[in-house]
């Protein structure tokens, strides 16, 4: 009797445990929720010729000021933001607001191509854009654990490109 009552649940477990992965909604984060057709870059060749496109056209076609303007700035708040748990909910806006604009920002390095070696050029940045995308989910979702966990895997992406395209220079810490 016992061990039959110990086999149903456990049939019932696995059931719905198969059932939850089959009708649990996707996670939805920014773009995924639109069906738009989504634009795809052969990563493992060059990047779309910018001139011709006429679609995906840098601002600013320096590497340095780009870095300068849109990473540096940003990465400097977040050390400061992410040096202690936010305290209320402007502080984890704030940390929301600078995982999201690194993240998209790594997609618009893809846009500006070193002459050589692009394919590892193009592999930093989508680790940069995956790790933040998870660091701003953890943000959302007020989860300071995974937030932190995540952001230093950004870094370490961020790093890696450093090292292979900069000698080292500009190793940023957490
Ligand atoms: C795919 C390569 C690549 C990735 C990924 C990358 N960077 Fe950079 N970064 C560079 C290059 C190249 C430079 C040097 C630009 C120059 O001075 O010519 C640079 C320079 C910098 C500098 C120094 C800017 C200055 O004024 O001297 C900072 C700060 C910086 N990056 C931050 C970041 C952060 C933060 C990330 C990740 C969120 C990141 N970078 C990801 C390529 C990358």
């Amino acid at each position: 009797m016992r061990a039959s009552l110990i086999l149903a649940f456990t049939v019932l477990a696995v059931v719905s445990c198969l059932l939850g992965t089959v009708m649990m909604p996707q996670a939805t984060v920014g773009g995924e929720k639109n069906n738009r057709e989504k634009s795809t870059l052969d990563l493992e060749t060059q990047p779309v010729n910018l001139e011709d496109d006429g679609e995906l056209v840098p601002v600013e076609e320096d590497m340095h000021e780009f870095m300068e303007y849109v990473f540096q700035p940003t990465y400097k708040r977040l050390k400061v933001s992410m040096a202690t748990a936010p305290a209320d909910n402007a502080a984890w806006k704030a940390i929301k607001a600078d995982s999201l604009s690194l993240a998209e920002a790594a997609n618009l390095i893809i846009m500006r191509p070193p002459g050589e070696d692009v394919k590892d050029w193009n592999k930093y940045s989508v680790d940069v854009r995956n790790h933040g995308k998870e660091f701003y989910t953890s943000a959302r979702a007020k989860d300071f654990a995974a937030a932190t966990k995540h952001y230093k895997a950004m870094l370490n992406s961020c790093n890696d490109c450093h090292k292979q395209f900069e000698d080292g220079k500009h190793i940023l810490s957490p």
